[in-house]
């Protein structure tokens, strides 16, 4: 099993970090000339560790467990050839090699520090995989094509490059953010002949760091100015329901996911007391200056109301679109699939490809 014989200390020297978690505000370094005992605890527990190069945070080795899921989808073969986007570390590089041997292994990462600080980490444990500082949105032609893509770092579609370097038959995988998607979307998804690709969504997910650089992405809004706009008092009122996962008494991650499938923004959220000093309750902002602030009301015989402003009814869409998620049956991420037609659009896809609801990316 790779991940008991490949060494992670070797790859994460350096950890940064609140200890102990959630205690603490303060971020300590920890290394083995620091804090030995702690340093081996954190490198060989089932956590995200981030790493540091010179001082500055720079990226993270992911949770071993997480490292696996996706391990587990890429379903590689002896003599693969696979293209690693996002080296970090350089570990799960390392259990590639282990698996596949160093000639089928190649790995890049947009942040040149951490490629030159990766590549004596990996000859230290004897893999010599091919290292390369490049923008992972457009792949690695130089070494294509690939039986097999991983991404490390997350990206809102697939980029046309990955497919055009992958083999027919070929696997990618790699963890959703941006555009449609909350940071927890993972897919797998197989080339077929013609170029076209398709997969389900990993039931668990998994949240990664979103690609640097990659697609042009609008700049968020500040959340801030987002602040103050959700915390108006002059929109149009009326009574409001507030959903479940929206008070925590129902799973909140799969609601979240369907809600966003409906809508491309990024919202900031914010709870707030009520401008007489109601119990806090959800607001949203989105950067298009659409706002919603549900406001309780003290006593049950009174149902809350939400106040709303801006181009859109931010409210109407949190409440039509946790109905639709409930009619059809709370669907979890592991119904959700992803489609690329071979003309490159893009879709997830409920329950099977070419279902009604469908949400092109
Ligand atoms: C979660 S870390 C990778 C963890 C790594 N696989 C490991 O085992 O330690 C994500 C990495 O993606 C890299 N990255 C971000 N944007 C990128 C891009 N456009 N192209 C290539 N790498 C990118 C980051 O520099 C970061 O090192």
């Amino acid at each position: 099993m790779a991940f008991e014989q490949v060494p992670r200390h070797v790859f994460v020297p350096r950890i940064v970090g609140c200890w102990p978690p959630f205690s603490s505000d303060t971020e300590i370094t920890v290394d083995r000339q620091s804090h030995s005992d702690l340093w081996l605890e954190l490198v060989y527990s089932d956590r995200l560790l981030f790493i540091v190069n010179d001082g500055s945070r720079r990226s993270s080795s992911s949770m071993p467990s997480v490292m696996a899921r996706f391990l587990e989808l890429l379903d590689v073969h002896d003599g693969g050839v696979v293209l690693e986007i996002g080296t970090g570390s350089g570990y799960n590089a390392a259990i590639l090699c282990h698996r596949l041997g160093s000639e089928h292994v190649t790995s890049i990462d947009i942040d040149a520090e951490l490629v030159e600080a990766a590549g004596p980490r990996l000859a230290a444990c004897g893999y010599t995989p091919t290292l390369a500082v490049a923008d992972g949105w457009q792949g690695y032609a130089p070494r294509a094509p690939y039986d097999r893509i991983i991404a490390t770092c997350a990206v809102p579609r697939i980029p046309e490059a990955w497919i055009e370097q992958l083999r027919p038959g070929g696997v990618i995988v790699a963890p959703l953010r941006g555009g449609r998607f909350e940071a927890a979307g993972l897919v797998g998804l197989r080339r077929r002949d013609d170029g076209s690709l398709t997969g389900r969504l990993h039931p668990r997910g998994a949240a990664f760091m979103p690609m640097r650089k990659g697609p042009e992405m609008p700049m968020p809004a500040s959340r801030e100015r987002l602040r103050s706009l959700a915390q108006g008092t002059d929109g149009e009122e009326r009574p409001c329901t507030i959903p479940a996962w929206l008070e925590g008494t129902d799973d909140g991650l799969s609601p979240y996911f369907f809600l966003r499938l409906h809508e491309r923004d990024d919202w900031e959220w914010f709870w707030l007391s009520g401008p007489h000093g109601e119990p806090r309750a959800p607001a949203a902002a989105a950067p298009d200056g659409s706002w919603a602030r549900v406001i309780r009301r003290p006593r049950r015989t009174f149902p809350n109301v939400v106040l709303q402003g801006g181009p859109r009814r931010l409210w109407d869409l949190v409440e039509e679109s946790y109905a639709q998620y409930l009619r059809l049956g709370s669907p979890g991420l592991g119904r959700y699939g992803l489609e690329v037609e071979p003309s490159g659009r893009q879709f997830i896809w409920l329950d099977r490809p070419g279902s009604t609801y469908a949400w092109e990316l």
